[in-house]
């Protein structure tokens, strides 16, 4: 099992370029499966978690082609099996995305449920009930979720809560239902607009997509299309935070911080200088941090997917600072670990009180889970000695080379077998 071996205490300095985002890019290669033509897709990240995606794609009869450096075209003609095995999605839960277009495009899909994660149960339940609304039957037994569908219809849903795979698997299976679909309560995500731009390229009549309401005009079927994934905001806000913890200055280009806005005012109250432009961001840190409160909540509120790495910041922040997770339950997991490198963290319910600690100590961790790695990595980078990070295929999951793109920037890291 790999492991990231750092020697902390340098600033970050430099210029990397983001990658394609990962939460974009799962729902739109599950797209693929709703046309019988190629769709052409550009800046896809080479991440395991895409690897997973295309490789359970092939399973179903999806022809996946390789297109330059990171492109991919996917041709969903052959698509011929509609089942999702336990094997697969129990190793990624966005695999869920391919229900919504099977039931969509064959009338039937099998399904593994998948299973809950470190950062909580994470149900289905939502996707579930947006189908059957739209007139899918469905059984779930034995682990499997057993759809069936002739032909969907339109349907006015409303979810229970803002769930993001749940409005792309709903909006994906809109596409081609007869009649108009309008979900409630949508995801406002950004990277629910790329999946829904994608979709309208391809023919899908789509209005809404960024609000609350989306409304999803059915069609007999879609194109293929070409489409360049969206840069992934985490991954800008993580190295963002990594520059911030380690009184660094750097730049990141192929990105924008149009979708951080959030997490850039937090770094500026942190006492951040930051700059954007057109397709890149700088930000240059200040020689001594101020703590910041946050509170997590679906966007455009402050992501939970930057939490775990704000937490790092804090740790080493001037003052007292309150972060509350009204996401998921179980999302405090790398404060434990972040203790053991010497940060001051009280966990009571769904708040962490974090006191800024002057410095932390090198020392050896574990990752739970995609986002409390990056946590760790950040807490490393800034630790005075060696901290050395085990189970680190969670990072890969998520962070395309990741310390290929921390050494350009001057730091000390490297991967230990
Ligand atoms: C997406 O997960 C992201 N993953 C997550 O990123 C992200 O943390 C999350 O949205 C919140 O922003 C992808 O896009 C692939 P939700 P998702 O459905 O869609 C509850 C990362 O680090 N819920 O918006 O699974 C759920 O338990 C990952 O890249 C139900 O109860 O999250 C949670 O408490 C981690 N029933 C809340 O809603 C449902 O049917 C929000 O979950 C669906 C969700």
């Amino acid at each position: 099992m790999d492991k990231l071996l750092i020697q902390g205490g340098q600033p970050l300095a430099g210029e990397v370029a983001i990658s394609g985002a990962k939460n974009a890019a799962l729902p739109i290669l599950c797209a693929s499966l709703l046309t019988a033509e190629p769709l052409q897709l550009a800046n896809v990240p080479h991440l395991n978690d895409i690897s997973t995606m295309l490789r359970l794609l092939a399973q179903m009869g999806v022809e996946v082609t390789l297109d330059g450096a990171d492109g991919l075209v996917l041709d969903g003609k052959g698509l011929n099996n509609p089942l999702a095995s336990y094997e697969m999605v129990k190793t990624m839960r966005a695999s869920i995305l391919v229900l919504g277009p099977l039931v969509a495009r064959c009338g039937e899909a099998r399904v593994s449920l998948p299973g809950g994660c470190a950062i909580g149960a994470r149900p289905v339940d939502q996707h579930i009930k947006g189908l059957q609304a739209m007139g899918a039957e469905i059984k779930v037994e034995q682990g499997y979720v057993h759809a069936k569908a002739s032909r969907l219809k339109g349907a006015r849903i409303c979810t229970d809560m803002v769930t993001v795979t749940g409005t792309e698997n709903l909006m994906m299976a809109a596409c081609l239902a007869e009649g108009e679909t309008i979900i409630e309560n949508a995801a406002r995500e950004p990277e629910v607009v790329d999946l829904a731009n994608c979709l309208i390229s391809m023919g899908a009549r789509i209005s809404g997509a960024g609000t609350d309401v989306i409304r999803i005009r059915g069609v007999e079927r879609l194109t293929g299309a070409q489409h360049s994934i969206m840069p992934d905001r985490i991954e800008t806000g993580t190295y963002l935070c990594a520059a911030a913890a380690t009184g660094g200055e750097i730049r990141l280009t192929r990105t924008s911080a149009a979708y951080l806005d959030t997490v850039v005012d937090k770094l500026m109250d942190a006492g951040c200088d930051i700059v954007t432009e057109r397709d890149a961001i700088r930000l240059k840190a200040p020689s001594r941090l101020k703590s910041v409160s946050l509170r997590t909540a679906p966007y455009p509120a402050f992501p939970t997917d930057m939490q775990a790495q704000f937490m790092a910041v804090n740790a080493v922040a001037e003052g007292v600072a309150t972060i509350r997770e009204t996401i998921f339950e179980n999302r405090f997991m790398h404060a434990v670990e972040l203790m053991r490198l010497g940060a001051d963290i009280q966990i009571e319910g769904s708040n962490a009180i974090v006191r800024g600690v002057d410095r932390l100590e090198g020392a050896t961790v574990m990752a739970t889970d995609l986002r409390a790695s990056a946590s760790l990595v950040i807490a490393g980078l800034v630790a005075r000695g060696e901290t050395l990070i085990d189970r680190i295929y969670h990072l890969d999951r998520g962070y395309e080379r990741i310390e290929e793109k921390l050494a350009r920037l001057g730091a000390r890291v490297k991967r230990v077998h």
